[in-house]
């Protein structure tokens, strides 16, 4: 089991190379069910997620050619099977993404419900709803989701969401490219990934209007073809090196990150003190002065990011005075609490509310991961902590950020994996 050992108190400088988003890669990966044509993307991230995905989708006989130096995949159908198995959904929620693709394309899915994971439960009714709307068939029979499509395919369906789900999102988006007739989805999900997806499928020749809005209407298409997509820059990896740059008083710039797609987080940064500007190729981030306590409430995008809380948290430990972080998307996000406060951080929980009194120092602990983003709050606590922090079961790590390690150690820390 890998740990990462930091030594607090160096101020990070320097470039960091933002990799291609976790959470659009995922989601255009499965559209290469839809198509009739190769699929390339470029700008791929090297993540275990990516490799998770490329697996289940070789499960379904798809041929995978993912040339990890090059960033670049390319996956090819036709799918030979239709079943995506436990033993892999388990490990990646993100696998029920094939649903809406198989159901669309082949008419029939079998696909493991994922079932929950340290955040939340993680339901799926809205996707299983939404499929329903469109003429599916869906039983769920020993933990597994058993779906068809009416003979004639799937039937465009006017959707409205009653909680804004990008998952749900993006399966319906992906099955509505084929299905017969006009299909509104109402109170989805506005992420930048959901935009880079609509994207890819109008290269593929799928038509969709109000593309970066709530409101999407999709008018269904008999194929589509093959794309050439670049997968668009990791807003949140982005996030959580300006994190890096705010909490050590250090000065970074991102390269490839936008400050659109960081959304509320680039106004909540900037009030508590944080200087954050575009420059060419891409976001430089300081900080000059001190840091002080902001409130934030986790919101869907433009609002600030849930995958960026625990991040913020880290940061507000170390601030003047005190920040209410209030987490309303996911019901057990607050896991890095007890590891920050045995860092010395002073971390008051209520509910979905997380009370945070900044303190002068943290020390440096051996502490422990429980899911991809309370990790990496925890490396952001160890580079300003005094002393040594390990940070154990980093495969959480591994799954959304590339090359963490390598990318903070060239700008200043001192970091190492430790095998
Ligand atoms: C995506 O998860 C992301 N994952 C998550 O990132 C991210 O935190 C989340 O969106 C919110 O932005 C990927 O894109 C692979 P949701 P998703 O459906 O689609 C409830 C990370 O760290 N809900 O928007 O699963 C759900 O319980 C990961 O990179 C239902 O009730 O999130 C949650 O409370 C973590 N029924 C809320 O909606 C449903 O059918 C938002 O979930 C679906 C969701």
């Amino acid at each position: 089991m890998d740990r990462i050992r930091i030594r607090g108190g160096r101020r990070l400088s320097g470039r960091i190379p933002v990799s291609g988003a976790k959470n659009a890669v995922l989601a255009l990966m499965p559209t290469a069910l839809l198509a009739e044509a190769p699929l390339v993307l470029s700008n791929v991230p090297d993540l275990v997620d990516v490799q998770t995905m490329s697996a289940l989708l070789r499960e379904l006989g798809m041929t995978v050619e993912h040339d990890r130096a090059a960033r670049r995949l390319v996956i090819a159908g036709p799918a030979k099977a239709h079943e995506a198995p436990y033993d892999i959904v388990r490990r990646m929620r993100a696998s029920v993404l094939v649903l809406g693709p198989l159901l669309a394309r082949y008419g029939v899915a079998r696909v493991s419900l994922p079932g929950g994971c340290a955040i939340g439960t993680r339901p799926v009714d809205l996707h299983l709803k939404g499929l329903e709307a469109m003429g599916a068939e869906i039983a769920v029979e020993g933990g597994y989701i058993e779906a068809r499509a009416p003979r004639g395919g799937l039937r465009g369906a006017r959707i409205i969401f009653p909680l804004v789900s990008v998952g749900a999102t993006e399966n319906l988006l992906m099955a509505a490219t084929l299905a017969q007739g006009e299909t509104e989805l109402i109170n989805a999900a506005r992420e930048p990934e959901i935009e880079d997806l609509a994207l890819c499928l109008m290269r593929m020749g799928a038509r969709i209007e109000g593309i970066g809005t709530g409101r999407l209407k999709v008018q269904g298409v008999p194929s589509l073809g093959g794309a050439e997509h670049p997968v668009l820059p990791d807003r949140i990896e982005a996030g959580t090196y300006a994190c890096a740059a705010a909490i050590t008083g250090g000065d970074l710039l991102l390269e490839g990150a936008r400050l659109d797609h960081l959304g509320a987080v680039a106004r909540v940064l900037r009030e508590a003190g944080v200087a954050l500007h575009e420059e060419a190729g891409g976001l430089r981030v300081t900080r000059a002065n001190g840091l002080h306590g902001v409130d934030v409430i986790t919101e869907p995008f433009p609002g600030f990011a849930t995958d960026m809380q625990a991040q913020f948290m880290a940061l507000m430990c170390v601030a003047e005075g005190a920040a209410m972080v209030t987490e309303t998307i996911f019901e057990n996000r607050f896991m890095h609490v007890p590891e920050l406060n045995r860092m010395g951080a002073r971390i008051n929980v209520h509910g979905a509310s997380a009370i945070v009194r900044g303190v002068p120092a943290l020390s440096g602990a051996p502490v422990m991961a429980t899911d991809l983003r309370a990790s990496v709050s925890l490396v952001l606590a160890g580079l300003v902590a005094r002393g040594e922090t390990i940070v154990n079961r980093v495969y959480h790590l591994d799954r959304g950020y590339e090359r963490l390690e390598e990318k903070l150690a060239a700008v200043g820390a001192d970091i190492e994996r430790l095998r």
